[in-house]
C-alpha cells in the first residue's frame, strides 16, 4: 500500500505563449535581479532579448553567462563573488537544467558561510537558506524547474553529484512551449529520454496499488512517445512541444514519487559516466537501461508487466515473454530518438567499468535501486555482462 507522504510543489507555473512577460510583475521591483544563462543559445534564438525586455522596468540588472552543461564548481564561484559583490538579492535562471542547477548552487552558495563545496558534499543538507530563485525554461528535461535538487560538477575531483535544500525551489517558472522551437533535434531528444527515466526511476519500482501515481506515470510516457517523435519531427510543433514540457516539469514535481518507493540507481551510475567520460547526461543514461532493466527483470516484474500492459499495450500469457519484449520496445524507442544504447557504443570496457564502480564507492553510491541492493559489486556484473 502507499506509504504516507508529504506532497509540497511551492513553484508557481507559469505555462503558455508570450508567457515570459510575467517576469514584469512576477519579481518585485526592489529586488537586485542577476540574469543567469548558458553560452549562445539564448541570445543566437532572441529569448534574451524578450527577457531584457520583459525586465526593462527595472533599473539595474546584473548578468552571468558561460554557464556550461554539466556545471562546473570552480566557474560559478565566480559567480558567488559576483552577487556577494554587487548585492543581488534574486536570481533569474534561462535555460535548461545546467543552468537551473548552477542557479540554485549559486543561491545557496551566495549565503553560506563555510566552504561552498560543503553543501555539495552534504548533499544540500548543510545549508538553511538561499537567495530567491526563478526560470525561465529553455529545454525541458531535467524538471529543475519545478523541484529542489541539482546537479553539480567539480572536473578537478572527477564528480558529478546531487544535492537538494527546500530553499531553492524556484519561486516561480516559466514554461512558455515557443522558447524550444530553436532546440536541435538532439536536444530534444535529450530531453524526452531523460524524462522518461526519471519516469522509470519513480514507476518501474515496487507495486503498492498507487493508483494515481502510476496512471500519471504512464500517461506521462504515452505522451513521450507519441509527441516526442512529432516534435523531433516538426520543431515547431506547439502542441507536441506543450505536452513534452508539461511532461519534464510534472515527472518532477515530486507527485510521482509521493508514497511510493524510487530507484534512481541509474541516474546515479550515469553522474559518474558522465563525469569519467564527457557523456552527456541523456546519453549516459541511455547506454545503462538495457542492462539495468535485464538485470532488475526479476525484482521488477510486477511493474515491468503493468509498464508493458498499459504503455506498450504488449500483454500474452507467458509474462516472461511480454517482460523482453517490452525491455526491446523501450530501446527501440531510445534508438529511434537517435540514441546508441550500449556501453560498447562509447568504447566502454572492463577497465571503465572498474573506473565507474571506484568512483560509485569514493561517492557513497554503495546501496542503491529502491532495495537499496544495488551495490558496487553489483554495478560491475551487471555492466560486464551485458555487451
Ligand atoms: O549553453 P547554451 O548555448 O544555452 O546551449 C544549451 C546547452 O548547450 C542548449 N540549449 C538550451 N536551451 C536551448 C538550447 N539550444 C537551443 N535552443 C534552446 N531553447 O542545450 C544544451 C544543453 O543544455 P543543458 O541545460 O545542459 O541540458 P539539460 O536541460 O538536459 O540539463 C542537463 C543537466 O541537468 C541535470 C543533469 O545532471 C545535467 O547536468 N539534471 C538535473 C536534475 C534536477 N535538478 O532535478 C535531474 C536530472 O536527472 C539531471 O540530472
Ligand atoms: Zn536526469
Amino acid at each position: 500500500m502507499i506509504k504516507n507522504f508529504t506532497f509540497e510543489s511551492p513553484t508557481k507555473i507559469i505555462f503558455g505563449k508570450g508567457s515570459i512577460s510575467a517576469l514584469k510583475r512576477e519579481i518585485p521591483l526592489e529586488k537586485r535581479v542577476m540574469l543567469l544563462y548558458g553560452c549562445s543559445s539564448l541570445k543566437t534564438n532572441g529569448i534574451y532579448d524578450k527577457i531584457i525586455e520583459a525586465l526593462s522596468n527595472r533599473s539595474e540588472l546584473f548578468e552571468f553567462s558561460g554557464i556550461s552543461s554539466n556545471p562546473e564548481y570552480d566557474y560559478l564561484l565566480h559567480c558567488v563573488e559576483l552577487v556577494k559583490k554587487n548585492k543581488v538579492d534574486y536570481l533569474l535562471a534561462a535555460g535548461g537544467g545546467s543552468v537551473i542547477d548552477a542557479t540554485k548552487f549559486i543561491a545557496l552558495a551566495s549565503l553560506f558561510d563555510g566552504d561552498p563545496w560543503k553543501i555539495v558534499e552534504s548533499f544540500g543538507s548543510c545549508c538553511k537558506e538561499a537567495l530567491p530563485l526563478a526560470t525561465v525554461v529553455t529545454l525541458p528535461a531535467s524538471g529543475s524547474e519545478v523541484n529542489r535538487d541539482a546537479v553539480i560538477s567539480r572536473r578537478s575531483k572527477k564528480a558529478k553529484l546531487p544535492f537538494g535544500n527546500r530553499a531553492v525551489y524556484p519561486q516561480f517558472s516559466i514554461l512558455d512551449p515557443e522558447l524550444t522551437f530553436t532546440l536541435p533535434k538532439e536536444q530534444t531528444a535529450n530531453g524526452i529520454l531523460d524524462t522518461f527515466v526519471h519516469v522509470l526511476e519513480q514507476y518501474l519500482t515496487i507495486s503498492v496499488n498507487a493508483k494515481l501515481q502510476d496512471g500519471f506515470a504512464e500517461k506521462i510516457l504515452c505522451t513521450l512517445i507519441s509527441d516526442g517523435l512529432i516534435a523531433i519531427k516538426d520543431p515547431k510543433n506547439y502542441e507536441a512541444r506543450s505536452n513534452l514540457m508539461l511532461s519534464s516539469t510534472m515527472a518532477m514535481n515530486g507527485f510521482l514519487r509521493a508514497g511510493v518507493s524510487m530507484d534512481w540507481a541509474i541516474h546515479m551510475i550515469s553522474h559518474e559516466i558522465t563525469s569519467l567520460f564527457d557523456i552527456p547526461h541523456s546519453r549516459a543514461l541511455a547506454i545503462l537501461i538495457e542492462p539495468y532493466l535485464i538485470f532488475c527483470k526479476e525484482m521488477k516484474h510486477q511493474k515491468l508487466l503493468q509498464y508493458s500492459k498499459n504503455v506498450w499495450n504488449i500483454y500474452n500469457e507467458n509474462e516472461a515473454e511480454s517482460v523482453e519484449l517490452v525491455i526491446k520496445k523501450t530501446i527501440e524507442f531510445f534508438q529511434d530518438l537517435g540514441f546508441k544504447t550500449k556501453l560498447s557504443d562509447y568504447q566502454i570496457k572492463e577497465k571503465e567499468v572498474k573506473m565507474i564502480v571506484k568512483q560509485l564507492i569514493s561517492h557513497k553510491m554503495i546501496k542503491l535501486g529502491e532495495n537499496r541492493n544495488i551495490t558496487p559489486q553489483v554495478v560491475e556484473k551487471m555492466l560486464l555482462n551485458c555487451y
